[in-house]
């Protein structure tokens, strides 16, 4: 998500920091920003020249102290850990000017609480990009119990000048789109474990019959079954009501290490370089 947040960022010619502890992981992530942007050069939408441009507005660094050091904004993209993403905040918060905001792309945790342990609760909000970021064009745009209304406006305008469109919602458990999206993803996999249809009938069906671009387990597979079953424990966990359980097909896949695409295998196995979707052998 951290690529493409800055793609989106730099292209719109925002000079941008992309910070994480890993050199490596940083210079892949340069890798995967310059093969977006080839595919939209090959697609005739951007120039050589452009894609010259773009690269040279994002700049990398490993010490999140100093990179932070004169950020007008900082959009944190960590994985999907309350312990990772509270302390992330405290050192953002020691670091960067005053004036900043500080925007969290959590997809389920709470706004509120990850304001907390900063010194600026009302500089806090959620901007819940979805992915692929570069393509999709919804920002939804969380505001935490304290964010401030002029916080929350900058943030709406901002995400319009990146040619997104933000939409926004308070800060409760799964916000909107996860509250919504993942219980569907979840009844397809319980669909699915009772057997009442195959893989390809169940995402042929919601693909067909809905025009979804992906079916539910394709999605499952491409956002990440790890990230499906925390954000369906967060839902769990914040409403107290069974129908948010992870079904425990899902439990069970996760604990295998069958997370999807990002493991190599999920509902569907997925092979270097090929975009045909094939059943898992586990399901054929
Ligand atoms: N960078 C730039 N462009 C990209 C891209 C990328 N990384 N990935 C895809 N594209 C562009 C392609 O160039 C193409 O553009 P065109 O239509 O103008 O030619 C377009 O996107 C479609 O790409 P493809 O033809 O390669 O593939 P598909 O037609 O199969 O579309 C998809 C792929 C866009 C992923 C589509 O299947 C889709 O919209 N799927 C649903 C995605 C979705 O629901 N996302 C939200 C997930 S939930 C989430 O993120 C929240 C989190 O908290 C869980």
């Amino acid at each position: 998500m951290g690529n493409g947040i800055a793609q989106v960022f730099a292209t719109n010619d925002f000079k941008v920091i992309l910070c994480d502890i890993s050199a490596a992981a940083l210079e892949k992530a340069l890798q995967v920003i310059a093969g977006s942007l080839d595919r939209l050069i090959k697609k005739g939408s951007l120039q050589e020249d452009d894609k010259t441009r773009i690269l040279s507005n994002i700049a990398t660094h490993t010490d999140l102290s100093k990179a932070v050091a004169l950020a007008d904004l900082i959009v944190e993209a960590a994985t999907e850990n309350l312990e990772i993403k509270l302390s992330l905040f405290k050192t953002i918060d020691q670091y960067a000017p005053k004036e900043a905001i500080l925007a969290t792309n959590t997809s389920s945790i709470s706004i509120t609480r990850i304001a907390g342990v900063t010194s600026r609760p009302d500089k806090v909000i959620g901007m819940h990009f979805m992915n692929p970021v570069p393509v999709m064009a919804l920002i939804e745009v969380i505001r935490g119990y304290n964010t401030s209304d002029g916080v929350c406006q900058a943030i709406m305008e901002l995400s319009k000048t990146i040619g997104k469109i933000p939409l926004e919602v308070n800060d409760y458990p799964g916000f909107v789109a996860n509250r919504i999206l993942m219980p569907m993803i979840n009844e397809a996999i319980h669909t699915l474990h009772e057997g009442v249809a195959g893989v390809e009938e169940i995402d042929g069906i919601m693909k067909l019959g809905m025009a979804h671009p992906m079916g539910p387990l394709a999605l499952a597979d491409f956002i990440g079954l790890d990230v499906c079953l925390s954000i369906l424990r967060v839902l769990h966990d914040g409403f107290g009501q069974p129908k948010y359980a992870p079904s425990p097909l899902l439990v069970n896949m996760v604990t295998a290490g069958k997370l999807g695409r990002k493991s190599g295998e999920g509902f569907y196995v997925y092979a270097l370089d090929s975009k045909e979707l094939v059943v898992s052998p586990t399901f054929r």
